[in-house]
């Protein structure tokens, strides 16, 4: 228990010094994105991913279920799969399902969300061939303890679906992938999901909306903060924004303030000023061309072996070999 309560208390300090670091910058404000992920949010994320103008994660998990298959073929027999991120494992089962073939196959989801994971394992139980043993990690030291189970000619596939790769800062995909490469062995795969470029007119509103659950998501952060850091961000003086921004192929996420306004942060020793249309940048989501995924393989130490793309929902499935 007592380790417990002190690992929440640290983790409390963090995301009061993160809050204040972001909130404090001179110039363009923000938040790490991953803290609209608490249970609100994971829930209305969730939701999101049900939205008809939301056509990110049905795709995925389309291109999954009909190259499955195909995806398969491709792969060494003795393998073991790990997952960056897996969620609910909803997706991952038509990719695992397709490689278990004699022996028990060896699934390990990575995941900081303890929830996720148990639903993970709740959700895969049907699939009797596989053994699914969960890791609640930060991904790069999730895949460092996985990496130590193998034993000598055992494989490994790594799968980072749903386009969270779009979600680092620019270069930094290709750094983060150079360290997934430093973990693996020449042979091993990374199978990479990842959105492309599509006209505004379909981009805009899958990131905003018309019932607003996006918008919900997005200021859940602010709830999150007045209940977490005890914080007194008046919601209705926000609003969400989504905008393309051109240079960098990015959807960007923002809250912006509605007039001039302060709001204390007890829980984080600080209090904030904000202008009138001032924001806070919350995420990034960035858009690739199939050609950048070619070349973000090679910039990291992979070929890219296949894609496979959704026609429907303009989105990339990619087969990285580690060389
Ligand atoms: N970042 C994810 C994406 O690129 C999830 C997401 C969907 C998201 N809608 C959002 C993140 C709105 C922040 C705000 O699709």
């Amino acid at each position: 228990m007592l380790v417990e309560n002190s690992q929440l208390t640290e983790s409390a300090a963090q995301f009061a010094a993160d809050v204040r670091a972001g909130l404090n910058r001179t110039g363009q404000k923000e938040l790490p994105s991953k803290y609209l992920y608490d249970p609100v949010g994971s829930a209305l994320f969730e939701a999101i991913s049900v939205l008809p103008e939301y056509g990110l994660t049905r795709a995925d998990e389309r291109v999954l279920r009909q190259n499955a298959q195909d995806i398969a073929r491709l792969l060494p027999t003795s393998i073991l799969v790990s997952e960056l991120g897996s969620g609910s494992g909803k997706k991952t089962r038509y990719i695992l399902k397709a490689l278990c073939r004699r022996e028990t196959l060896f699934y390990y989801p990575i995941e900081i969300s303890a929830t996720a994971l148990a639903l993970c394992e709740r959700e895969l139980s049907d699939i009797t061939c596989v053994s699914v043993v969960g890791i609640e990690s930060e991904y790069l030291n999730g895949l460092c303890k996985v990496t130590s189970q193998r034993t000598q000619g055992t494989h490994l596939l790594v799968l980072f679906l749903g386009s969270t790769i779009g979600n680092f800062d620019s270069g930094a995909d290709r750094r983060f992938l150079k360290r997934v490469r430093e973990t693996l062995t020449p042979g091993d795969s990374l199978l990479l999901g990842a959105d492309l470029v599509k006209p505004l007119s379909k981009l805009i509103p899958a990131y905003d909306d018309p019932t607003g659950v996006t918008a919900a998501f997005n200021m859940n952060l602010l709830a999150r903060i007045n209940r977490e850091l005890d914080a007194d961000f008046d919601l209705r003086e926000f609003q969400h924004l989504a905008r393309f921004n051109q240079q960098t192929s990015s959807v960007e996420m923002h809250l912006r303030s509605k007039k001039p306004q302060t709001v204390t942060i007890p829980g984080a020793k600080f209090t904030v000023r904000f202008a009138a249309g001032e924001t806070i940048w919350t995420e990034t989501c960035h858009k690739y061309t199939v050609k950048e995924l070619v070349q973000l393989a090679q910039a990291s130490g992979f070929r890219c072996e296949a894609q496979w793309i959704d026609d429907e929902w303009q989105f990339a499935e990619n087969l990285f070999i580690a060389i």
